[in-house]
């Protein structure tokens, strides 16, 4: 017999665990997370925050964005990405990437009311755990998960208790393995995974020293050092990372993943270190080490009956593009509204299968692009002459040549250009961090083609309305002269939203009758001159792709569930077929 009972039990307190633990709280769902350890993150591996992550933060709370706003380093302050022989010695090339390039930044503006920043994971898990703990999540610490049983009423789950070392066994409706790229849940339900495990070796070196006379000029959270001869494996080369500006770091160097995995002494650190920033005299203040494996693998499913997996623990993948931390928390974003919807009993069980319909395709997007964005160092080498063996002196001719007169260090330098250009689709994909849609019994799309894409998908977001993209993100005006808010902001909160315009007040009716037989509440927005919401530069209609009689009907996760061109004759009995199927009732 379970001694603890709760509606979703969340294994793994990282940003998968600990957002979906927030949002499950905050849409008044009983919930529980544990983790194995004491505390949250010991060290700061994730970051970049993009900003479809800091929409679901704003979605949690502006109080939620804005403590992230505070903690984070400030976007101007990423950008200036720099390849150099070390940071002291001769820079090598430049990219402006996360969103700091004039035109990149206009995209980003236009795109979100949210801004990317440099957020480490010692402080995101924190921001989101105290906002789940403070809004009604149970949480058990020094806890770890061992094993569960599922049958057709819940899981069991059996914990042990290591402070105590007492096994004990918790019921559930749910289980979320969110518990990282190890998984033992996702081990336990055999999920099925593609690509391999541990194609490379990595070591973390995170130390304070004050960096500012080699970095504060160009500011950027990344400085890749490419020496002859420079220690290539794992990632490739060094990356010295910006933590704090400018007196905290994160070195992270490569090992042969054939050999065992190296003891990073604080000897060892301290020379890795002077050798990337170029110092022989540098001191450092050590804080921590440890090695760890670039992993190219993805879960093809995501779910198994009452079990769920997110996170890292579904797709397992390099840092590049800083992804992982960032779809963990959208997976959240996902799943949590519909075991919500079901838990209320708004929904019936099928809704939950779309969360591995949609957020499958997205994990091996995700995974792919990371490994991907590894391989695209290649002409970067190449340009500088760096590839084919190990004689430093002949490297360092090869790299020296670029600087010399003539039609081959010309092309030599046309090459190193495009290839730190190339690298826009690691250090500036917007399309990659944004552009995710959906494809799944819980969108309704009647028939409507996919809009195909007029830019990159890759580098550059396109917002549309239609059924499965996220929703535009537009700044509308409340009343005739009042302050602008976003789209984004009159949807999500837990709920579906439906927007419209003057001609189409029908749809609040239909809403309000439909959402009364489903036992929900469906927002309604009219947005027109002399309306609650006015669009007085005409961005929303530009965005919308609808008539002012159409509707366009959000997911409580900001997509897209459903739009309607014009009124319809009979728009209840419409919105109430479209939302059986949505909620598979
Ligand atoms: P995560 O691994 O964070 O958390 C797992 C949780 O489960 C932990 O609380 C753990 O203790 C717990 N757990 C595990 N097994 C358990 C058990 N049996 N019982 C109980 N608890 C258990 N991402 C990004 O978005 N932007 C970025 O810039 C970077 N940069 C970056 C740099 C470096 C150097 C690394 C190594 C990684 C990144 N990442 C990143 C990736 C990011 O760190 C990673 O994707 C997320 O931490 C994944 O979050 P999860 O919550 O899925 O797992």
């Amino acid at each position: 017999m379970a001694e603890i009972t709760t509606d979703v039990l969340i294994i793994g307190t990282g940003p998968a665990g600990c957002s979906c633990a927030a949002l499950l709280s905050s849409y008044g769902i009983d919930n529980m997370v544990v983790n194995r350890y004491r505390w949250l993150a010991n060290t700061p591996r994730a970051h970049i925050t993009n900003q479809r992550t800091m929409e679901v933060l704003r979605d949690l709370g502006h109080d939620v964005e804005a403590e992230a706003y505070m903690q984070a380093t400030e976007q101007d302050l990423m950008g200036e990405n720099v390849f150099c022989e070390s940071l002291a010695g001769e820079e090598i090339g430049r990219m402006k990437s996360w969103g700091t390039h004039p035109l990149s930044r206009a995209e980003h503006e236009l795109s979100s009311p949210s801004f990317m920043n440099d957020l480490p994971q010692t402080f995101m898990e924190p921001l989101l755990f105290k906002t789940a703990c403070s809004r009604g999540t149970q949480s058990r610490m020094s806890t770890e998960y061992l094993s569960h049983e599922q049958d057709a009423d819940g899981v069991t789950t059996t914990l042990l208790d290591r402070l105590s070392g007492r096994e004990f066994q918790v019921q559930s409706k749910y289980l979320i393995g969110a518990d990282g790229g190890n998984s033992l849940v996702a081990e336990h339900i055999d999920t099925p995974v593609e690509g391999q495990m541990g194609v490379g070796g990595s070591m973390n070196i995170l130390f304070k020293a004050d960096l500012s006379k080699y970095v504060a000029h160009r500011p950027s959270v990344l400085y890749w050092v490419m020496q002859p001869g420079a220690d290539v494996g794992g990632i490739g080369m060094g990356l010295v990372r910006m933590i704090r500006p400018w007196n905290e770091w994160l070195i992270v160097w490569g090992y042969d993943i054939n050999e065992p995995a190296p003891e990073v002494t604080p000897e060892f650190a301290t020379g890795v270190a002077r050798q990337l920033v170029g110092d022989p005299e540098l001191e450092i203040e050590l804080l921590s080490a440890n090695t760890w494996t670039v992993n190219d693998a993805y879960a093809t499913s995501m779910q198994k009956g009452r079990v769920f997996i997110m996170g890292d623990a579904a797709h397992r993948h390099p840092p590049s593009n800083g992804l992982g931390s960032n779809t963990s928390i959208q997976d959240s974003f996902n799943l949590a509204w519909k075991l919500t919807a079901v838990l209320k009993g708004q929904a019936g069980q099928a809704l939950l299968d779309t969360y591995s319909d949609e957020r499958a395709p997205i994990a091996k997007q995700i995974v792919t692009r990371a490994n991907q964005s590894i391989g695209e160092f290649g002409p970067i080498f190449q340009a500088l002459g760096m590839t084919g063996g190990t004689d430093i002196e002949l490297i360092k001719q090869n790299m020296d040549a670029r600087c010399d007169a003539g039609p081959d260090a010309e092309a030599q330098r046309a090459a190193l250009r495009d290839a730190i250009e190339f690298k826009k689709y690691e250090f500036d994909a917007h399309g990659v961090e944004m552009n995710q849609r959906y494809r799944s019994t819980a969108v309704v799309t009647d028939g409507q083609m996919e809009p195909a894409f007029d830019l990159d998908a890759e580098l550059h977001f396109q917002p549309t309305t239609w059924p499965g993209a996220r929703l535009p993100h537009t700044w509308i005006f409340r009343g005739s002269n009042g302050d602008k808010v976003s789209t984004l902001d009159l949807c999500g909160h837990g709920q579906f939203t439906l927007f419209t315009g003057i001609g189409g007040e029908a749809w609040r009716e239909a809403a309000t009758q439909v959402g009364a037989d489903f036992g929900m509440a469906i927002n309604v927005h009219v947005i027109g001159p002399r309306q609650e919401y006015v669009d007085h530069v005409g961005d929303w209609a530009r965005a919308n792709e609808v008539s002012d009689t159409g509707c366009i009907l959000v997911r409580p996760d900001h997509h897209v569930a459903w739009r309607a061109d014009e009124l319809s004759e009979d728009p209840k009995s419409e919105l109430a077929r479209v939302m059986n199927t949505i909620l598979a009732r």
